[in-house]
Protein backbone atom coordinates (compact mmCIF):
# COMPACT_ATOMS: atom_id res chain seq x y z
CA UNK A 1 0.00 0.00 0.00
CA UNK A 2 1.50 3.32 -1.04
CA UNK A 3 1.24 6.83 1.38
CA UNK A 4 -1.89 8.42 2.57
CA UNK A 5 -0.93 12.20 2.00
CA UNK A 6 -3.57 14.92 3.23
CA UNK A 7 -3.24 17.87 1.01
CA UNK A 8 -3.76 21.39 2.00
CA UNK A 9 -4.05 24.66 -0.32
CA UNK A 10 -4.70 27.98 0.46
CA UNK A 11 -2.51 29.85 -1.74
CA UNK A 12 -5.22 32.35 -2.66
CA UNK A 13 -9.32 32.63 -2.04
CA UNK A 14 -9.96 28.91 -1.80
CA UNK A 15 -9.00 26.94 1.48
CA UNK A 16 -9.02 23.41 -0.45
CA UNK A 17 -8.45 19.73 1.64
CA UNK A 18 -7.89 16.49 -0.20
CA UNK A 19 -6.50 13.00 0.50
CA UNK A 20 -4.86 10.35 -2.15
CA UNK A 21 -3.81 7.21 -1.36
CA UNK A 22 -1.45 5.30 -3.12
CA UNK A 23 -1.29 8.14 -5.99
CA UNK A 24 -5.53 7.69 -5.82
CA UNK A 25 -7.61 11.09 -5.30
CA UNK A 26 -10.03 9.63 -2.24
CA UNK A 27 -11.45 13.28 -1.47
CA UNK A 28 -11.47 16.77 -2.77
CA UNK A 29 -12.75 19.33 -0.46
CA UNK A 30 -13.00 23.04 -1.77
CA UNK A 31 -14.46 26.07 0.76
CA UNK A 32 -15.30 28.69 -1.76
CA UNK A 33 -14.58 32.50 -0.51
CA UNK A 34 -18.22 34.89 -1.32
CA UNK A 35 -16.83 37.04 0.97
CA UNK A 36 -14.71 39.06 -2.16
CA UNK A 37 -18.02 39.47 -4.76
CA UNK A 38 -18.79 42.78 -3.08
CA UNK A 39 -15.21 43.93 -3.47
CA UNK A 40 -15.09 43.17 -6.95
CA UNK A 41 -11.82 41.25 -6.22
CA UNK A 42 -9.61 39.20 -3.72
CA UNK A 43 -8.97 41.20 -0.76
CA UNK A 44 -5.79 39.85 0.72
CA UNK A 45 -6.26 40.50 4.69
CA UNK A 46 -10.27 39.06 4.24
CA UNK A 47 -8.94 35.47 2.45
CA UNK A 48 -6.76 35.07 5.22
CA UNK A 49 -9.32 35.49 7.70
CA UNK A 50 -11.87 33.31 6.07
CA UNK A 51 -8.87 30.65 5.71
CA UNK A 52 -8.66 30.46 9.29
CA UNK A 53 -12.18 30.02 9.79
CA UNK A 54 -12.86 27.46 6.97
CA UNK A 55 -9.64 25.07 7.73
CA UNK A 56 -10.70 22.89 10.44
CA UNK A 57 -13.57 21.80 9.11
CA UNK A 58 -12.33 21.43 5.21
CA UNK A 59 -9.76 19.13 6.12
CA UNK A 60 -12.42 17.15 8.82
CA UNK A 61 -14.89 16.73 5.89
CA UNK A 62 -11.76 15.84 3.39
CA UNK A 63 -10.39 12.77 6.01
CA UNK A 64 -14.25 11.96 6.29
CA UNK A 65 -14.52 11.61 2.86
CA UNK A 66 -11.47 9.85 2.18
CA UNK A 67 -12.37 7.11 5.01
CA UNK A 68 -9.02 7.91 6.28
CA UNK A 69 -8.02 8.57 9.93
CA UNK A 70 -5.50 11.17 10.54
CA UNK A 71 -3.43 8.39 12.47
CA UNK A 72 -3.12 6.09 8.93
CA UNK A 73 -1.63 9.59 7.29
CA UNK A 74 2.05 8.99 6.36
CA UNK A 75 2.90 13.18 4.76
CA UNK A 76 1.38 16.35 5.21
CA UNK A 77 1.45 18.16 2.06
CA UNK A 78 0.73 22.50 1.66
CA UNK A 79 0.82 24.81 -0.68
CA UNK A 80 4.22 26.83 0.15
CA UNK A 81 3.82 29.42 -3.04
CA UNK A 82 3.52 31.15 -4.79
CA UNK A 83 0.83 32.64 -3.46
CA UNK A 84 -1.05 35.57 -0.88
CA UNK A 85 1.31 35.53 1.93
CA UNK A 86 -1.44 36.12 4.56
CA UNK A 87 -3.44 32.97 2.91
CA UNK A 88 -0.23 30.69 2.72
CA UNK A 89 0.65 31.23 6.04
CA UNK A 90 -2.78 29.91 7.24
CA UNK A 91 -2.16 26.98 5.52
CA UNK A 92 1.52 26.13 5.96
CA UNK A 93 1.04 26.60 9.95
CA UNK A 94 -1.81 24.20 9.93
CA UNK A 95 0.07 21.64 8.46
CA UNK A 96 3.11 22.28 10.59
CA UNK A 97 1.23 21.95 13.70
CA UNK A 98 -0.77 18.76 12.01
CA UNK A 99 2.35 17.14 11.08
CA UNK A 100 4.20 17.50 14.38
CA UNK A 101 1.69 16.50 16.43
CA UNK A 102 1.05 13.19 14.10
CA UNK A 103 4.87 12.72 14.16
CA UNK A 104 5.13 12.61 10.08
CA UNK A 105 6.92 14.70 7.40
CA UNK A 106 5.74 17.99 6.16
CA UNK A 107 5.84 18.27 1.93
CA UNK A 108 5.88 21.87 0.71
CA UNK A 109 4.40 21.85 -2.77
CA UNK A 110 4.65 24.48 -5.60
CA UNK A 111 1.29 26.11 -6.47
CA UNK A 112 2.26 25.93 -10.37
CA UNK A 113 4.22 22.41 -10.65
CA UNK A 114 1.08 21.05 -9.29
CA UNK A 115 -0.99 22.84 -11.26
CA UNK A 116 0.71 21.01 -14.16
CA UNK A 117 1.07 17.58 -12.41
CA UNK A 118 -3.01 17.66 -11.79
CA UNK A 119 -2.56 15.87 -15.21
CA UNK A 120 -2.19 12.80 -13.65
CA UNK A 121 -4.76 12.48 -11.61
CA UNK A 122 -7.26 10.71 -14.04
CA UNK A 123 -6.71 9.54 -17.44
CA UNK A 124 -5.56 10.27 -20.71
CA UNK A 125 -2.32 11.35 -19.36
CA UNK A 126 0.14 13.09 -21.39
CA UNK A 127 3.40 11.93 -21.92
CA UNK A 128 7.28 13.13 -21.46
CA UNK A 129 8.27 15.62 -22.41
CA UNK A 130 5.09 18.03 -22.40
CA UNK A 131 3.75 21.31 -22.31
CA UNK A 132 1.84 22.95 -20.75
CA UNK A 133 -0.40 26.77 -20.65
CA UNK A 134 -1.25 27.02 -17.41
CA UNK A 135 -3.60 29.68 -17.09
CA UNK A 136 -6.01 31.53 -14.27
CA UNK A 137 -6.06 34.48 -12.63
CA UNK A 138 -3.33 34.68 -11.36
CA UNK A 139 -1.15 33.20 -13.64
CA UNK A 140 -0.20 33.01 -17.55
CA UNK A 141 2.78 30.36 -18.54
CA UNK A 142 3.86 28.23 -21.30
CA UNK A 143 6.10 25.23 -19.46
CA UNK A 144 8.25 23.00 -20.79
CA UNK A 145 7.87 19.46 -17.97
CA UNK A 146 10.45 16.91 -18.85
CA UNK A 147 9.61 14.64 -16.04
CA UNK A 148 7.54 15.17 -12.27
CA UNK A 149 9.96 17.02 -10.34
CA UNK A 150 11.90 18.49 -13.68
CA UNK A 151 10.02 22.12 -15.66
CA UNK A 152 11.17 24.94 -17.19
CA UNK A 153 8.91 28.19 -17.80
CA UNK A 154 9.70 29.02 -21.57
CA UNK A 155 7.24 31.64 -21.57
CA UNK A 156 5.22 33.59 -19.45
CA UNK A 157 2.89 37.10 -19.06
CA UNK A 158 4.74 40.31 -18.07
CA UNK A 159 1.69 41.69 -16.75
CA UNK A 160 -1.80 40.66 -15.91
CA UNK A 161 -2.75 36.89 -16.66
CA UNK A 162 -4.82 35.81 -18.92
CA UNK A 163 -7.79 35.53 -16.24
CA UNK A 164 -7.29 38.44 -14.83
CA UNK A 165 -7.65 39.81 -18.56
CA UNK A 166 -11.45 38.55 -18.74
CA UNK A 167 -12.02 39.55 -15.36
CA UNK A 168 -10.93 43.18 -16.17
CA UNK A 169 -12.52 43.60 -19.18
CA UNK A 170 -16.07 42.01 -17.40
CA UNK A 171 -15.73 44.86 -15.14
CA UNK A 172 -15.38 47.52 -17.46
CA UNK A 173 -18.52 46.36 -19.33
CA UNK A 174 -20.56 45.99 -15.95
CA UNK A 175 -20.38 42.50 -15.29
CA UNK A 176 -19.77 40.96 -11.61
CA UNK A 177 -16.59 39.62 -10.42
CA UNK A 178 -15.15 36.94 -11.21
CA UNK A 179 -16.54 38.07 -14.52
CA UNK A 180 -14.43 35.28 -16.83
CA UNK A 181 -17.48 32.53 -16.77
CA UNK A 182 -20.08 35.47 -17.26
CA UNK A 183 -18.28 36.54 -20.21
CA UNK A 184 -17.73 33.30 -22.02
CA UNK A 185 -21.49 32.80 -21.06
CA UNK A 186 -22.76 35.68 -23.36
CA UNK A 187 -20.11 35.20 -25.78
CA UNK A 188 -22.16 32.29 -26.81
CA UNK A 189 -24.68 34.47 -28.48
CA UNK A 190 -22.36 37.16 -29.64
CA UNK A 191 -20.40 37.18 -33.26
CA UNK A 192 -16.91 37.06 -32.57
CA UNK A 193 -15.73 39.34 -35.41
CA UNK A 194 -17.70 42.20 -35.08
CA UNK A 195 -15.00 44.19 -32.69
CA UNK A 196 -10.98 43.82 -32.82
CA UNK A 197 -9.19 45.58 -30.41
CA UNK A 198 -5.21 46.82 -30.49
CA UNK A 199 -2.96 43.79 -28.30
CA UNK A 200 0.43 45.07 -27.00
CA UNK A 201 3.13 42.88 -29.27
CA UNK A 202 5.43 41.00 -27.14
CA UNK A 203 8.64 38.70 -28.30
CA UNK A 204 9.04 35.37 -28.34
CA UNK A 205 6.72 33.48 -25.89
CA UNK A 206 6.28 36.10 -23.52
CA UNK A 207 2.45 37.34 -23.11
CA UNK A 208 1.32 40.82 -22.35
CA UNK A 209 -2.54 41.92 -21.25
CA UNK A 210 -2.61 45.08 -20.16
CA UNK A 211 -2.77 46.48 -24.07
CA UNK A 212 -6.29 44.53 -25.04
CA UNK A 213 -7.22 46.03 -21.19
CA UNK A 214 -6.42 49.33 -22.03
CA UNK A 215 -7.54 49.35 -25.86
CA UNK A 216 -10.81 47.85 -24.61
CA UNK A 217 -11.35 50.63 -22.07
CA UNK A 218 -10.51 53.74 -24.52
CA UNK A 219 -12.79 51.94 -26.71
CA UNK A 220 -16.29 51.66 -24.91
CA UNK A 221 -15.75 54.71 -23.17
CA UNK A 222 -15.18 56.76 -26.55
CA UNK A 223 -18.44 55.18 -27.50
CA UNK A 224 -20.66 55.25 -24.46
CA UNK A 225 -19.91 58.62 -24.63
CA UNK A 226 -21.78 59.04 -28.36
CA UNK A 227 -24.31 56.08 -26.92
CA UNK A 228 -25.05 55.33 -23.28
CA UNK A 229 -26.74 52.17 -24.41
CA UNK A 230 -23.69 51.04 -26.15
CA UNK A 231 -22.46 48.40 -24.09
CA UNK A 232 -25.80 46.77 -23.19
CA UNK A 233 -26.75 46.65 -26.50
CA UNK A 234 -23.63 45.33 -28.22
CA UNK A 235 -22.57 42.87 -24.83
CA UNK A 236 -22.87 39.37 -26.83
CA UNK A 237 -21.01 40.70 -29.78
CA UNK A 238 -18.41 42.88 -27.17
CA UNK A 239 -18.37 39.75 -25.20
CA UNK A 240 -17.08 37.08 -27.96
CA UNK A 241 -15.03 39.41 -29.71
CA UNK A 242 -12.61 39.96 -26.68
CA UNK A 243 -13.00 35.85 -26.05
CA UNK A 244 -11.69 35.19 -29.60
CA UNK A 245 -8.71 37.97 -29.04
CA UNK A 246 -7.85 36.31 -25.75
CA UNK A 247 -8.06 33.33 -26.49
CA UNK A 248 -5.88 34.34 -29.92
CA UNK A 249 -3.36 35.67 -28.17
CA UNK A 250 -2.75 32.27 -25.96
CA UNK A 251 -2.73 30.13 -29.36
CA UNK A 252 0.12 31.87 -31.06
CA UNK A 253 1.89 31.28 -28.21
CA UNK A 254 0.96 27.85 -27.73
CA UNK A 255 1.87 27.33 -32.03
CA UNK A 256 5.24 29.06 -31.54
CA UNK A 257 6.30 27.49 -28.23
CA UNK A 258 5.18 23.64 -30.09
CA UNK A 259 7.59 25.35 -32.80
CA UNK A 260 10.45 25.88 -30.93
CA UNK A 261 10.27 23.33 -28.87
CA UNK A 262 9.39 20.53 -31.57
CA UNK A 263 7.22 19.40 -28.63
CA UNK A 264 3.44 18.03 -29.75
CA UNK A 265 2.24 16.74 -26.44
CA UNK A 266 0.10 20.28 -25.42
CA UNK A 267 -1.83 20.74 -22.24
CA UNK A 268 -3.89 23.71 -20.36
CA UNK A 269 -4.55 24.25 -16.93
CA UNK A 270 -5.86 26.70 -14.75
CA UNK A 271 -8.79 28.52 -13.99
CA UNK A 272 -9.41 29.75 -18.04
CA UNK A 273 -9.36 26.70 -19.56
CA UNK A 274 -12.69 26.18 -18.48
CA UNK A 275 -13.28 28.87 -21.57
CA UNK A 276 -15.41 27.05 -23.95
CA UNK A 277 -13.44 29.13 -26.93
CA UNK A 278 -10.06 28.04 -25.85
CA UNK A 279 -11.48 24.54 -25.39
CA UNK A 280 -12.58 24.41 -28.60
CA UNK A 281 -9.72 26.22 -30.38
CA UNK A 282 -7.22 23.69 -28.78
CA UNK A 283 -9.46 20.51 -30.50
CA UNK A 284 -9.28 22.42 -33.36
CA UNK A 285 -5.32 23.16 -33.13
CA UNK A 286 -4.60 19.77 -32.22
CA UNK A 287 -6.56 17.93 -34.92
CA UNK A 288 -4.93 20.68 -37.69
CA UNK A 289 -1.25 20.48 -36.44
CA UNK A 290 -1.47 17.18 -35.08
CA UNK A 291 -1.16 17.54 -31.27
CA UNK A 292 -2.33 15.21 -28.74
CA UNK A 293 -3.89 17.58 -26.02
CA UNK A 294 -4.98 17.43 -22.53
CA UNK A 295 -7.59 19.28 -20.38
CA UNK A 296 -7.95 18.47 -16.84
CA UNK A 297 -11.83 17.73 -15.58
CA UNK A 298 -12.90 21.43 -14.31
CA UNK A 299 -12.65 20.74 -10.35
CA UNK A 300 -8.94 20.10 -11.25
CA UNK A 301 -8.25 22.97 -13.27
CA UNK A 302 -9.80 25.61 -10.76
CA UNK A 303 -7.46 25.89 -7.84
CA UNK A 304 -8.05 22.91 -5.76
CA UNK A 305 -6.03 20.72 -3.38
CA UNK A 306 -6.52 17.33 -5.71
CA UNK A 307 -3.46 18.57 -7.47
CA UNK A 308 -1.25 19.27 -4.18
CA UNK A 309 -1.63 16.04 -3.16
CA UNK A 310 -0.52 14.84 -6.71
CA UNK A 311 2.45 16.51 -6.45
CA UNK A 312 2.97 15.53 -2.93
CA UNK A 313 2.47 11.97 -3.72
CA UNK A 314 5.39 12.04 -6.46
CA UNK A 315 7.52 14.13 -3.88
CA UNK A 316 6.80 11.50 -0.98
CA UNK A 317 8.11 9.05 -3.64
CA UNK A 318 11.24 10.52 -4.13
CA UNK A 319 11.83 11.17 -0.43
CA UNK A 320 12.07 14.94 -0.97
CA UNK A 321 10.09 16.17 2.12
CA UNK A 322 10.41 19.87 3.99
CA UNK A 323 10.43 20.61 7.54
CA UNK A 324 9.53 23.16 10.28
CA UNK A 325 12.11 25.52 8.78
CA UNK A 326 9.97 25.74 5.65
CA UNK A 327 8.97 28.97 4.69
CA UNK A 328 5.41 30.41 2.47
CA UNK A 329 6.66 32.18 -0.25
CA UNK A 330 4.55 34.71 -1.79
CA UNK A 331 7.01 34.62 -5.15
CA UNK A 332 8.25 31.15 -6.02
CA UNK A 333 9.62 29.89 -9.26
CA UNK A 334 8.56 26.45 -10.99
O1 LIG B 1 -7.49 28.86 -11.36
P1 LIG B 1 -8.52 29.79 -10.82
O2 LIG B 1 -9.78 29.21 -10.26
O3 LIG B 1 -7.93 30.67 -9.67
C1 LIG B 1 -6.71 31.33 -9.75
O4 LIG B 1 -5.68 30.74 -9.40
O5 LIG B 1 -6.75 32.50 -10.21
O6 LIG B 1 -8.86 30.81 -12.01
C2 LIG B 1 -9.81 31.83 -11.87
C3 LIG B 1 -9.83 32.64 -13.14
C4 LIG B 1 -10.68 33.90 -13.03
O7 LIG B 1 -9.97 34.97 -13.58
C5 LIG B 1 -11.92 33.56 -13.86
O8 LIG B 1 -12.55 34.67 -14.42
C6 LIG B 1 -11.30 32.68 -14.92
O9 LIG B 1 -10.38 31.87 -14.23
N1 LIG B 1 -12.32 31.84 -15.59
C7 LIG B 1 -12.70 32.00 -16.87
C8 LIG B 1 -13.70 31.03 -17.11
N2 LIG B 1 -13.91 30.32 -15.97
C9 LIG B 1 -13.04 30.82 -15.05
N3 LIG B 1 -12.27 32.85 -17.80
C10 LIG B 1 -12.84 32.76 -19.01
N4 LIG B 1 -13.82 31.88 -19.33
C11 LIG B 1 -14.26 31.01 -18.42
N5 LIG B 1 -15.22 30.13 -18.75
ZN1 LIG C 1 -3.88 28.54 -9.25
Amino acid sequence: MGPNILAIESSCDDTAAAVIQNGHILSNIVANQEVHQKWGGVVPELASRAHMANIVPTVDLALKKAGVQKQDLHAIAFTQGPGLLGSLLVGTCFAKSLAQSLGIPLIPVNHMKAHILAHFIEDPKPSFPFLCLTVSGGHTQIVQVEDYHTMTVIGETLDDAAGEAFDKAAKIMGLPYPGGPMLDKLAQEGDERAFDFAKSRVPDLSFSFSGIKTSILYYLRKRVAEDPDFVEKNLNDLCASIQRNIVEMLTDKLTKATKKTGIREVAIAGGVSANSELRKQLGIFGKNKGWNTYIPRFEYCTDNAAMIAMTAHFKYLAGDFGDLGTVPMARMKI
